[in-house]
C-alpha cells in the first residue's frame, strides 16, 4: 500500500519551534522514522510538508489517484480549513489525523478540528510516536479491506 503523509504550516521548524511543546526531534527525524516503520509494514510512503493551504489541497487531490491512505498533521489549518476537509472528503481514502501535542489540553481555539469530521481516527498528545501509530493503524485498516 502507498501512504501519503502530509504536514502543515510551521512543521518545517520542528525541533526548533517551541521544543517544550513539540519536542526536539526534527521533521527529517520523523520522516526517517516513518520510512523505517513503513518498510517493516511493507508499505510505501511519500512524506511532505507545506506552509501553504492550497499546496496541501493539491497533494490531497493527488491521493485520489496515487495513494491508498492519508496521514495528516494539518497543524494550524486543523482549526480553520474547510478546504482541507473538503479535499479529504473528496479523496475517499482512509485518513488518520495526527497531532504531536494534546490539542485538547491547550488553548480553546485548538479544541476543534475540521479534519476530525472526516478522519477515520485521530491521534494526539503522543509526540512523534503518533506517526508510527498512524502507520500501523492504516496498515491494519487497509489489509482488513
Ligand atoms: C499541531 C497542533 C496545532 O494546534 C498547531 O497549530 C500545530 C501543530 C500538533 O502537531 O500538535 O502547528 O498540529
Amino acid at each position: 500500500h502507498k501512504i501519503l503523509i502530509l504536514n502543515g504550516p510551521n512543521l518545517n521548524l520542528l525541533g526548533k519551534r517551541e521544543p517544550e511543546i513539540y519536542g526536539h526531534e526534527t521533521l527529517k527525524d520523523v520522516e526517517d522514522m516513518c520510512l523505517k516503520v513503513a518498510q517493516g509494514l511493507d508499505m510505501e510512503v511519500a512524506f511532505r510538508q507545506s506552509n501553504h493551504e492550497g499546496t496541501l489541497v493539491d497533494w490531497i487531490q493527488e491521493a485520489r489517484e496515487s495513494f491508498d491512505g492519508i496521514i495528516i498533521n494539518p497543524a494550524a489549518y486543523t482549526h480553520t480549513s474547510v478546504a482541507i476537509l473538503d479535499a479529504l472528503q473528496a479523496a475517499e481514502k482512509p485518513v488518520i489525523e495526527v497531532h504531536l501535542s494534546n490539542i485538547h489540553k491547550r488553548e480553546e481555539f485548538r479544541h476543534t478540528s475540521y479534519v476530525s469530521k472526516t478522519a477515520n481516527g485521530v491521534i494526539c498528545g503522543l509526540g512523534t510516536q503518533g506517526y508510527d501509530l498512524a502507520l500501523q493503524a492504516l496498515s491494519r485498516l487497509l489489509s482488513s479491506r
